[in-house]
């Protein structure tokens, strides 16, 4: 194979007059007008699909077998000929599709013009060229053979036997691409199930994947309802591997049923999740007021919190909190709510009305809660989109149901501790969820960054030391986390193409 580089792909600033600000706005106009309907996609072919969540079992089933039988001829292509491939789709979404890619996350997804750019270009970018280029660092590994070489050890890499089922979320266009083809890069044949709120958007990367020379049937897209598509899936002996991102619920259900039918897999299927998470700011009193206070809100707030990594719980010393009280409310209110085509608007609408329910339900509690008390925004209105303010709300319980529950919208509570109680924060942070996603430490004082390092070490899968605990970037902060937020396989790392091979040891005698 080929040497290469391969470097993140910058993020443009669409400045009003700039080129690509030019070209969002034209496509977001012709993706408006657009009645082309998303279609379930197998074998290359395109079925009909007027209700994505009423896919019968017959369609998954047939996607099962295309895809079983494609992977066996996908896996004698060449890695280098795949790897081409991956670079070349790499440039179409640089280039020619980035807008068009930005725009369906903007306008599904209710993404605004930095947030769609950060995630549909620049991260989706990255997945795919880093993991083409990981695939190739890998594929270099020899074992070492004995002198003198009468006998040649080599491993060889090849793609799991029978499918894997890619079950992607809304959140990030970009997981969708990473779910469903890394798998396929290392010789896998897939099943793509997309969220049914980002369907466009990963349709568009369908596309462009086949474009750029992804034969037909290797990864078959297949909108469908969720328990129809898992009880097929998991009732399916060449199951090889399920790439998961979304809810704890649904990943429990997907192992349940998969150890049900254990004894009737030709191969142990490899259940690769990432989940959610509780993620905390902690503060010092040493800490750099500015910088959390700037930290938390993008955090806790950009796209509307609906990222798995949002900081939703804040641990602040009453020395601090008068200052933090005050920057947290004053930045708050320079966010804009509204429409994501306005340029300045920091958050749209959440993605719909079941989200839009359970965030405004934890507003609710926050009212009538006598532990509670909301600081600021606590509004929300559905007459023309789900809008929620970003909310902060302060508790006296530091066990309150707000502190340990997943809320995946814009609340951040803040627990405000005595100076003298760190320590037993510090145990707080790492015992009161069962998530371990991301967190942050803010403190100037170094001594006390390293003891919390490694007081912290299993509360997260990524820790920041006084940044905030969103935003990872795909090969310089490998992405997930362990406990109930995932099996911590590290998105975006040089190890994740190895959950899609199965190699084999080979003795070579002369
Ligand atoms: N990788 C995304 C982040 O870190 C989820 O915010």
């Amino acid at each position: 194979i080929e040497e290469f580089t391969v470097k993140n792909e910058p993020v443009l600033t669409y400045l009003p007059g700039s080129k690509e600000r030019c070209e969002l706005e034209s496509a977001l106009k012709s993706l408006s007008c657009s009645t082309e309907e998303v279609p379930l996609i197998i074998g290359g072919e395109k079925c009909k699909s007027n209700n994505a969540r009423c896919q019968v079992m017959d369609q998954i089933q047939q996607a099962i077998k295309v895809a079983s039988e494609a992977q066996k001829c996908w896996d004698t292509v060449p890695l280098r000929e795949r790897i081409k491939i991956w670079l070349k789709a790499a440039d179409l979404m640089a280039g020619k599709y980035r807008q068009v890619l930005n725009a369906a996350t903007m306008l599904g997804q209710s993404k605004t013009v930095i947030q769609a750019e950060i995630d549909s270009a620049c991260e989706l970018i990255d997945f795919i060229r880093f993991n083409a280029y990981y695939a190739k660092e890998v594929s270099k590994y020899k074992p070492v053979s004995p002198l003198p070489q009468q006998t040649l050890n080599s491993m060889r890499y090849r793609g799991l036997e029978g499918f894997v089922a890619a079950v992607s979320p809304f959140n990030f266009t970009a997981i969708g691409g990473n779910l469903a083809y890394t798998p396929a890069l290392m010789g896998c044949g897939v099943l793509w199930k997309p969220s049914d709120t980002a369907l466009l958007s990963n349709y568009i990367i369908y596309k462009i994947m086949t474009e750029a020379g992804v034969p037909p049937g290797v990864v078959n897209f297949v909108p469908a309802d969720g328990p129809v598509f898992g009880k097929a899936i998991t009732g399916s002996p060449d199951l090889a591997g399920i790439n998961f991102t979304g809810s704890v619920p649904t990943f429990n259900w997907l192992w349940t049923e998969t150890g049900k039918n254990v004894n009737g897999y030709k191969n142990y299927p490899r259940l690769i999740g990432e989940c959610g998470g509780k993620n905390y700011h902690f503060v010092h009193p040493s800490a750099d007021v500015e910088t959390v206070v700037n930290g938390t809100i993008l955090s806790s707030f950009e796209f509307c919190g609906q990222k798995c990594s949002a900081c939703s719980r804040m641990y602040v010393p009453e020395s601090l909190w008068c200052k933090i009280k005050e920057g947290l409310i004053a930045t708050r209110d320079l966010l804009k709510v509204g429409d994501v085509q306005e340029f300045d608007s920091f958050i749209g609408a959440v993605i719909d009305d079941k989200a839009y329910k359970r965030i405004t339900s934890y507003i609710e509690h926050a009212k009538c809660s006598p532990d509670l008390e909301i600081i600021a925004g606590g509004k929300y209105d559905d007459k023309c989109g789900y809008f929620i303010e970003p909310t902060i709300v302060v508790t006296k319980n530091p066990k309150e149901r707000i502190m340990t529950e997943e809320i995946f919208g814009p609340v951040l509570t803040i627990y405000v501790y005595p100076d003298n109680k760190i320590e037993e924060m510090l145990t707080l942070i790492d015992t009161s969820t069962p998530y371990a996603l991301t967190g942050a430490v803010f403190a100037q004082d170094m001594e006390f960054q390293t003891y919390a390092m490694e007081k912290l070490k299993l509360a997260s899968g990524n820790y920041y030391v006084n940044d905030k605990s969103t935003g990872s970037v795909v090969a310089q902060q490998p992405f997930g986390g362990s406990r109930m937020s995932g099996t911590n396989d590290k998105a975006g790392g040089p190890h994740y193409v190895l959950k899609w091979a199965s190699p084999q040891s080979i003795k070579e005698t002369f």
